[in-house]
């Protein structure tokens, strides 16, 4: 018997040690917070994808009566970047979430499995690490792609 361990990275930053990039993309996933549609969960999530062709493109959950039909900021934002530049890489991804308190999170957010797997299809068509930011009020994760967020995970048929 073999037993593998399987470390991440995650840097713990705060808004000053963002630079002017990553700083204007958690400004974009911040400020989607207040485009989602959450009247179910009260939760208000946003993202922020920065593309290689220097677009962001932002998305906000959207939620529906019929609950599964709804879907969340991460996969709005990525969706709508591959509709709209399907052409494009995806370089950072930031995201960011206000309570049922209305109030920004004080810890960083983290995306749900379904959001994991669907982002990483994304950085493997842009055969390049896609970094992601997970904001929280007092402090920012940093990690160097997604792939990181989701260890052994399936990736081919
Ligand atoms: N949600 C997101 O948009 N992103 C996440 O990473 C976690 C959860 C949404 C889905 C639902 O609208 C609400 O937050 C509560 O789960």
């Amino acid at each position: 018997m073999k037993k593998r361990e399987i470390k991440i990275e995650v840097e713990q930053l705060t808004l000053d040690d963002l630079n002017e990039s990553e700083f204007e993309l958690v400004k974009c996933a911040k400020s989607q917070t207040y485009k989602s549609y959450a009247p179910y969960s009260k939760f208000n999530v946003g993202a922020a994808i920065l593309l290689d062709n220097g677009e962001i493109v932002c998305g906000s959950n959207q939620e529906n009566v019929a609950f599964p039909s709804g879907l969340c900021a991460e996969r709005t934002a990525a969706f709508y970047a591959h509709s709209k530049f399907p052409d494009a890489k995806f370089r950072t991804i930031a995201i960011a979430a206000r309570g049922t308190d209305g109030m920004p999170l004080p810890e960083p957010i983290s995306p749900c499995g379904a959001c994991r797997q669907s982002l990483l299809q994304y950085e493997l068509l842009a055969e390049s690490p896609v970094a992601v930011l997970l904001v929280g009020k007092d402090y920012i994760y940093r990690l160097p792609s997604v792939s990181s967020l989701l260890p052994l995970a399936f990736t081919s048929l």
